[in-house]
């Protein structure tokens, strides 16, 4: 519930392209947004009210006043109610009003009255987009402070092709949670970031491994991206996936794969976040062939192991005054001074406390509990949140130490 608590007011007008707006309404619903929507006289004849009214919850607004019961839809009230006023599709005609800063109806009269941001995603033929007029009127909003989500290139509804199709309702969401959780905090930064387990082979079928689902190494990645950042990302073997075109995957099996991955990449990067719970140890010589059962029962179940190289501290033995280092700490006992051994040992700037004990904490939960530990001593508590929103806050304070 990336959302819970924002206010956004969604201006529709006339164009077909309204009818992408009820799945916008739908993804803002999802992520606890409170949705308003106004609509033009003419964008009724594109999408019905009662389709988002159902989907908002909420009346869906037309007139500035109800000439049967006379009941008053203030504009002024909703300008102030918003945190972000979206209006989508936003077509040449109202584009043109707005930058005149006429009023005449409910939608125009609240941009007027609206404190909070605007955003306005142009909807309309090619040849219509590119006149003049309607550039100009673009222009006139944007030097007012407007932000345009660019309309996409390509078919038209007219049957043509170029500029002027609304941006996918998936990419406005994007954009607008991007706004609420400041995108652009990590741009021009790169970040490694490790995830998962690690698997070290006994013999060809059999392995030694751990819980780690890789959740949250995943959930810091897309968040890194989004936030900004270029993201290398080494992972243990996961089943999950990600899409940000901002983050390049290295998949990786055993604990020596991951330090030599990590070890290439780490001097290209700004900050390294190692959240993979790798394996301390490994055995010493995993057979070649599968070992049979038979065997084991005559020579012992005995397995040899010896350590792996700590990731971590050999890239805190690397870093640079410049680089930045956050480590995870996951413990069951002794929580706060065996984290605070990891931070100084492993030279960190930051240890994010995982406990087992916490309940909703730990392998396989989408929900996190952690603590933030620095190195003057500072001890951030954070409620139990979903991975994103600790993902978020991790990235915040990373964010914060890099500009400290
Ligand atoms: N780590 C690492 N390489 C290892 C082991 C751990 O990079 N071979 C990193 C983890 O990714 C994590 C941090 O070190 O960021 C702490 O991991 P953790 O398992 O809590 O601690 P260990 O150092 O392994 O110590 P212990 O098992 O004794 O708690």
């Amino acid at each position: 519930m990336l959302l819970k608590g924002k206010k956004i007011l969604i201006g529709i007008t006339a164009s077909i392209a309204a009818y992408k707006i009820p799945l916008l309404v739908r993804l803002l619903k999802k992520e606890g947004a409170s949705v308003r929507i106004l609509m033009t006289p003419a964008a009724h004849d594109f999408v019905t009210p009662l389709t988002l009214s159902t989907l908002s919850e909420e009346a869906v607004l037309t007139q500035p006043f109800d000439k049967v019961d006379g009941s008053w839809n203030s504009h002024i009230d909703l300008g102030y109610w918003a945190d972000l006023f979206l209006i989508a599709p936003a077509s040449a005609n109202t584009l043109s009003a707005m930058a005149c800063g006429r009023a005449d109806n409910l939608l125009l009269a609240t941009v007027l009255a609206a404190r909070c941001p605007v955003f306005f995603a142009p909807a309309m033929d090619v040849d219509m987009f590119q006149h003049p007029a309607t550039q100009n009127n673009i222009k006139i909003l944007i030097d007012r402070g407007n932000q345009m989500i660019e309309p996409a290139s390509g078919a038209l509804a007219s049957g043509l092709c170029g500029a002027g199709r609304l941006e996918e309702p998936e990419r406005i969401f994007e954009l607008i949670r991007g706004f609420f959780f400041n995108e652009l905090k990590l741009k021009g930064q790169k970040i490694l970031i490790t995830a998962g387990p690690t698997y070290e082979s006994i013999d060809p079928v059999r392995f030694i491994g751990n819980y780690s689902s890789g959740k949250m190494g995943f959930a810091l990645a897309e968040t890194a991206a989004q936030m900004g950042a270029k993201v290398c990302l080494v992972a243990g073997p996961v089943h999950l996936s990600v899409q940000h075109p901002s983050i390049e995957r290295i998949d990786v099996t055993t604990a020596q794969e991951m330090y030599e991955q990590c070890l290439k990449a780490f001097p290209d990067c700004n900050a390294a976040i190692l959240s993979a719970a790798v394996a301390d140890f490994t055995p010493e010589a995993p057979a070649l062939q599968k070992i049979k059962k038979g065997a084991l029962l005559e020579n012992g179940m005995k397995i040899g192991l010896k350590p792996t190289k700590d990731i971590l501290k050999s890239l805190g033995g690397l870093k640079t005054k410049e680089q930045l280092l956050v480590g995870f700490a996951l413990e069951t006992e002794n929580e706060q001074t065996n984290a605070k051994e990891k931070l100084a040992t492993k030279n960190c700037n930051m240890i994010v406390l995982n406990s087992l004990n916490e309940k909703g904490a730990g392998f396989h939960v989408d929900t996190n509990k952690v603590q933030l530990i620095y190195r003057d001593g500072r001890a951030e508590d954070l409620p139990l949140k979903s991975k994103k929103e600790v993902a978020i806050d991790i990235l915040n304070a990373l964010a914060d130490l890099m500009n400290a």
